[in-house]
This record gives structure tokens, C-alpha cells and sequence, in this order.
């Protein structure tokens, strides 16, 4: 089939790769030059794992092009997928859909011959209604359906979900439109991925809803283990305990210093305004919202109590800014009020991330960052571990305590050490949740 992706930052891109490795014939429209440009010169513009071998191959097999022109790729298209961002709105939190608007604008204007036009994006209830308006009003002649296909692949691990996905959602109200998806997602079909073909507003409530449900599910964890803390329970072990229950699962239940990321943070702040919208409180979901915003405000004055109590003129090493491993993506990263706070209590802050400097560099000023983790740990008063990156794991841990101060602290957001070990070697050690020593 012939597919145009209109957007192509970590979902269009993958998206668009992984469609052409399907078979099926891919070009990818993005607005930034610079991007095409780099993604034509062989060079991938974000830090996805296995991406660049994915896009070489398709590339070469002919399948998969790019180009800033969105009328000629749209006019051979049979579906045209919308993948551009929907950040939110500057003060009250909805979601912007003023990239989706514009881009619908410029495809309907190229349509020939009927054509699908997705969403991908992930856009509010009522979208759907709304991009059919604009169609219409922009091309009364065009031949289109509109559909929603939310994308639930996570960054990191993108090219394995688009490939192997728990379900694959499809709002339809049109049965032409339904053949083009069914055709569009046969080769994941016959690998026996489930279709769920639900009406449009349904497919995209079903977004929203699944991220803010993983959402509740992370912040009740780390009220948990605030819990745990209070009371020496261990929040591992009462993570373990509860995700054994079938009903319950044991996904999403480990505690840290709260939720963030190019997702989360938005969508649930727009579903709240969603169903303020439609005169509905969704009170769960706005506590959700309050408790983790709550949470990521106060890591930084975890960091200080746990250094009893004062940073001023104390040498923080963050290790991690991503807001999780094996993505650079810096949109939302908890390391981010983690940092400022630190800052702000006059702590001199060095940091590293295996692959997110350079995006970090965009966001937080005032802090030095380090080529490796023993540089970072350097003469430093604290570490703190902010995000899992594997290599953070298998630190060697007698370098880190040689590399810092005489009263070393470490602060393990992700709980990622053992307490007694750390202990052992002469770390204050501070974890998520856990009794200090085992
Ligand atoms: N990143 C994720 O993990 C993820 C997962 C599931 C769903 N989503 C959703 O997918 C959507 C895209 O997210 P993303 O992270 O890929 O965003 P992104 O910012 O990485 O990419 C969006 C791209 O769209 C381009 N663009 C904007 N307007 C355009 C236009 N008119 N024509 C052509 N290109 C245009 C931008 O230049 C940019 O490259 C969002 O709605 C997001 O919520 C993201």
C-alpha cells in the first residue's frame, strides 16, 4: 500500500520504518528541513535503539523516503497517518492541536482519489469530528474518511511494540476506511496482534484512558512507598506481593521519583480538561496530576534532607536526565525540577546521561556535565540516581565511593542498589520505599 506519515519526530519516524518493512510504500513529510535532510544524509535525528539499521534497510529496498513536501506523497497515498505533536496548550493544560489542524489543512488541500486520513497523534475526544470539518471545509470535493489509530509504542523500545503489539486500536465509522486499515495492519494481523475496531471518539478515549490508568498505577506505588517509608515496610517487596494478583499486575509498580516524559504529563492534564469540557469530573485523574507534580517538585529537597539538610555550596552528581533509559528525549524529565531545585538550594550540580546531554543542554542551564559516571561522581557530596540507564547498574562501586567526598550520600531514585551493600561499603544510602538497610 501506498502510505504518507505527516510528522516525523519518535512516532512518525518509527511508524513510517516500520510500515516499509512490512511492504508497504512509506513516505515520511516532516516541516523541519533539517531533519529530512539529516534522515536522507543516512543520519537519524533522535536516539532510538535498532532505528538507524531499520531506516538503512528500508531505504535501501526502496520503500521508505522522505521529504518536506506534504501534496505530492499525500496525492499517491491510499492512508495518510497524522503524527505530529500535541503538546500542551500554553496555561490551561488542553491539549494543542494546532500542528494536527495545520497539517490536516495542507493534506486535504493535496487529496486525490479516496484517501484515509489517521490520526496517530494522540488527540482529544471529538478530533476526529473536527478534522472531518476542516476537510470538508477545505476540499468540499475530496473522497476521505477519517480515522483514529492511537500509538501505544514506548520510546526505547518503539520498533519492538510497533511490531509486537498488545492490540492495535482502529476507530472506524466507514467501511471503506476499514478495509484500507485492515490492509495497512494485515502483516501484523497474520502475526496474530489483536485489532480492536471501536467507533472514533471510542479509539480516542481508549488512549487517553490506557495512559492515564498507567499513570494512577505509578503514582499509587509511590504513595505506597511514602507509606513504606513512615513505616519500614518495603515497597518492592509490596509491589511484588500485590503485581502476583492476576487482577493487579506486576507492570508499573515501581516506585520513584514520579512520572514523566513526552506523554504522560500532557495527556493527563488534557483528559482532565477533557471531561471538564463535557461536565464531567474526573477526580482520580486530577489527583493523579496533583500528587505527581507534588512528587517531582519535592525530589530535589529529598536530595538535601538526605544530606542533612543543606546544599548550599555542595557538589550534587546526577547520573541520568532522560526521563528513562534508552531515549534522549527530554520532554517533561523529572531530572528537570530535580535539577532546578537543586540549583535553587545553591547546590553545584554536575550531570550525566549516556545518550540525553545534548537535548539536556536545550532545557537546564547551570549545570557541568560530565563525559562518563566517575567523572560525574568527582569530589561530589551526593549522587543521585535518576534514571535506570543499564549501565548505571554495574557501576563499579568501589571507584564511585574512592571519587567522592568523605561522607558519601547516595540518593537511588529508581532503587536500583542494595541497601545493605551500599551500606557495606560506606555510602549513606537513600532509596524509594526501602528501610535503609535491607
Ligand atoms: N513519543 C512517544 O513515545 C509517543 C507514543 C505514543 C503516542 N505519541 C503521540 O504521537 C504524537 C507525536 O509525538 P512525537 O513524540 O512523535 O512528536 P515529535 O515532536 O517527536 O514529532 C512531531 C513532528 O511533527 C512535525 N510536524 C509538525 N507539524 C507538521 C506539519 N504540518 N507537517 C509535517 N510535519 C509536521 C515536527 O516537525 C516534528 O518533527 C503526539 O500526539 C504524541 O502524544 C507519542
Amino acid at each position: 500500500m501506498r502510505l504518507a506519515i505527516i510528522g516525523t519526530g519518535y512516532v512518525g519516524l518509527v511508524s513510517g520504518a516500520c510500515f516499509a518493512d512490512f511492504g508497504h510504500q512509506v513516505v515520511c513529510v516532516d516541516k523541519d528541513g533539517g531533519k529530512i535532510d539529516a534522515l536522507r544524509a543516512g543520519r537519524i535525528p533522535i536516539y532510538e535503539p535498532g532505528l538507524d539499521d531499520l531506516v538503512a534497510t528500508n531505504v535501501e529496498a526502496g520503500r521508505l523516503s522522505f521529504t518536506t513536501d506534504t501534496a505530492g506523497p499525500v496525492a499517491d497515498a491510499e492512508a495518510v497517518f497524522i503524527a505530529v505533536g500535541t503538546p500542551s496548550r500554553r496555561g490551561d493544560g488542553h491539549a494543542d492541536l494546532s500542528y494536527v489542524h495545520a497539517s490536516v489543512r495542507e493534506v486535504a488541500a493535496a487529496l486525490q482519489g479516496f484517501t484515509v486520513i489517521v490520526t496517530k497523534s494522540t488527540v482529544p475526544v471529538g478530533t476526529g469530528d473536527e478534522i472531518v470539518r476542516i476537510v470538508r471545509e477545505t476540499r468540499p470535493d475530496a473522497d476521505f474518511a477519517v480515522a483514529s489509530n492511537p500509538e501505544f509504542l514506548r520510546e526505547g523500545a518503539a520498533i519492538h511494540d510497533f511490531k509486537h503489539p498488545d492490540r492495535i486500536v482502529v476507530g472506524v465509522d466507514d467501511e471503506r476506511a476499514r478495509a484500507v486499515m485492515g490492509e495497512v495492519y494485515r502483516p501484523l494481523y497474520l502475526n496474530r496482534a489483536p485489532i480492536v475496531y471501536t467507533g472514533r471518539r471510542t479509539a480516542e478515549l481508549i488512549k487517553y484512558a490506557a495512559n492515564a490508568f498507567l499513570a494512577t498505577k505509578i503514582t499509587f506505588i509511590n504513595e505506597i512507598a511514602d507509606l513504606c517509608e513512615r513505616t519500614g515496610a518495603n515497597v518492592q517487596e509490596v509491589a511484588h506481593g500485590i503485581g502476583l494478583d492476576n487482577r493487579i499486575g506486576s507492570k508499573f509498580l515501581h516506585a520513584g521519583p514520579g512520572y514523566g516524559g513526552s506523554c504522560f504529563p500532557k495527556d493527563i492534564a488534557a483528559l482532565a480538561k477533557t471531561a471538564q469540557d463535557f461536565g464531567t469530573e474526573l477526580r482520580i485523574v486530577g489527583a493523579v496530576e496533583a500528587v505527581n507534580d507534588a512528587r517531582k517538585r519535592a525530589t530535589a529537597g529529598r536530595v538535601a534532607r538526605a544530606c542533612g539538610g543543606s546544599l548550599d555550596g555542595r557538589t550534587v552528581a546526577v547520573l541520568g536526565l532522560t526521563f528513562k533509559p534508552n531515549t534522549d528525549d527530554m520532554r517533561d524529565a523529572p531530572s528537570i525540577p530535580l535539577v532546578e531545585g537543586l540549583l535553587a538550594m545553591r547546590a553545584r550540580v554536575r550531570a550525566y546521561d549516556p545518550v540525553g546531554i545534548g537535548q539536556a543542554k536545550k532545557v537546564l542551564t547551570g549545570v557541568t556535565y560530565a563525559e562518563g559516571p566517575y567523572e560525574c561522581a568527582e569530589g561530589a557530596d551526593a549522587l543521585v540516581i535518576m534514571t535506570e540507564w543499564e549501565q548505571f547498574r554495574a557501576l563499579d562501586l568501589g571507584r564511585i565511593r574512592q571519587a567522592m567526598s568523605q561522607d558519601p550520600v547516595v540518593v537511588d531514585l529508581r532503587n536500583i542498589y542494595d541497601p545493605e551493600r551500599m551500606a557495606a561499603m560506606g555510602f549513606r544510602y537513600h532509596s524509594v520505599g526501602r528501610p535503609p538497610r535491607g
